[in-house]
Parts: structure tokens; sequence; C-alpha cells
């Protein structure tokens, strides 16, 4: 499969939109305050969508006193925050790379045993090491203006019904 493919949107019950960058790290905060140590927050979306923006509000609001860079060259930031973050970046990783060369079982285990918190912008590479293991998917799509930005919101497993806004039904 194309490693940068993205996800239909119609496979994600719930929506909301931000109208700028910082109503994005806004969200990002406010799922912050939602996520205790061990969970994998997987974010889709095209190139200058906002994924690493929401990934500066949410680490901002976890702790992290320093800048938040895209991981996009180093594959792997680390933060020390309340709770670890690691914020990955798929995007320029090569077919032949192999993820344990970059830590990702160390990684994941972190997480799963509640340590440390994982943001993964391009997971494409990553699914199949993710199995059927908890997560909050974002897919994050231009709106109808240059600054808005419309947020698909699905879990692994299913969201709650509280959660669930039908597409196509009412203001974003
Ligand atoms: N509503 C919005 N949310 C997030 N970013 C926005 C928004 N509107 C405009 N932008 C701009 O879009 C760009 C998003 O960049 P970035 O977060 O690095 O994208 P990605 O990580 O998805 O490639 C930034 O230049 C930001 O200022
Ligand atoms: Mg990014």
């Amino acid at each position: 499969m194309d490693a940068h493919a993205l996800p239909d949107p119609a496979g994600f019950p719930a929506r909301l939109a931000t109208a700028g960058p910082a109503a994005t790290e806004a969200l990002g905060a406010r799922i912050a305050g939602l996520a205790p140590a061990g969970t994998v927050i997987l974010l889709y979306g095209p190139l200058g969508a906002g994924k690493t923006c929401f990934c500066q509000g949410f680490c901002r609001a976890a702790g992290v006193a320093g800048e938040v860079v895209s991981p996009t060259f180093t594959l792997v930031n680390t933060y020390p925050g309340r709770t670890t973050v690691h914020h990955l970046d798929f995007y320029r990783i090569e077919p032949q790379h192999d993820l344990d060369d970059i830590g990702v079982p160390a990684i994941l285990d972190e997480v799963w045993e509640g340590r440390a918190i994982a943001l993964v912008e391009w997971p494409g590479p990553l699914l199949p090491a993710l199995g059927d293991a908890p997560r909050l998917e974002l897919l994050v799509l231009p709106g109808a203006t240059a600054d808005e930005r419309v947020w698909h919101l699905r879990g692994v497993p299913p969201l709650p019904d509280g959660w669930a806004q039908p597409a196509g039904e009412g203001p974003c």
C-alpha cells in the first residue's frame, strides 16, 4: 500500500473544525488533558494540514517545556514532560528502513506499560506493529477557508456514541 495514502473520512464518526493554528494548538491541548500515559494518537492528513501544530499544542499542555519541532527528518523526537511524549513522523522513512533501528519497539513497550505517550504523523509504516492496540486516530483535511481545518476522529476500539456526529449533518 502507498505509505502516504490517507484514510477515507467516511470511516470517522466524529469531526470538528479549527479556524487557525491557535485553535489547532488549543485542540491538541484539550486532547492532552484527556490523554493518560499509555495513549497513542495517529495523525493522518496531507502535508501542511496541521498535524505538527496539533502536536505542539498537545506537548505544551503535557508539560513539555522546550520547543517542539517536526520530527520529519529525525523520525522520532522524545520530550520529557509530566509524561514522556514520543513524537514520530514517518513521512520520510525509507521502505527498507528497520523500525527497530529507530527504537520503535522500545517506544511502544514504554507506551503500553503506561510510561509514555506516542503522537505519530504519517503512521502507515507503524500499523503492522500496532495491530489492534488502542489508539485515537485523527484525520485532518483542509476546510472551506485557507485557515480552516476539519478534524475527523475515530478510536480503536470505537469511540463511545457521545463522540459521534454523523457525517453530513450539522455544522462542524
Ligand atoms: N487551522 C489550522 N490549523 C493548523 N495549521 C494551520 C491552520 N490554518 C493554517 N495553518 C498553517 O498550516 C501549517 C500547518 O503546518 P504543520 O502543522 O507543520 O502541518 P503538518 O504537520 O500536517 O504537515 C502551518 O503553517 C500553520 O500556520
Ligand atoms: Mg508535520
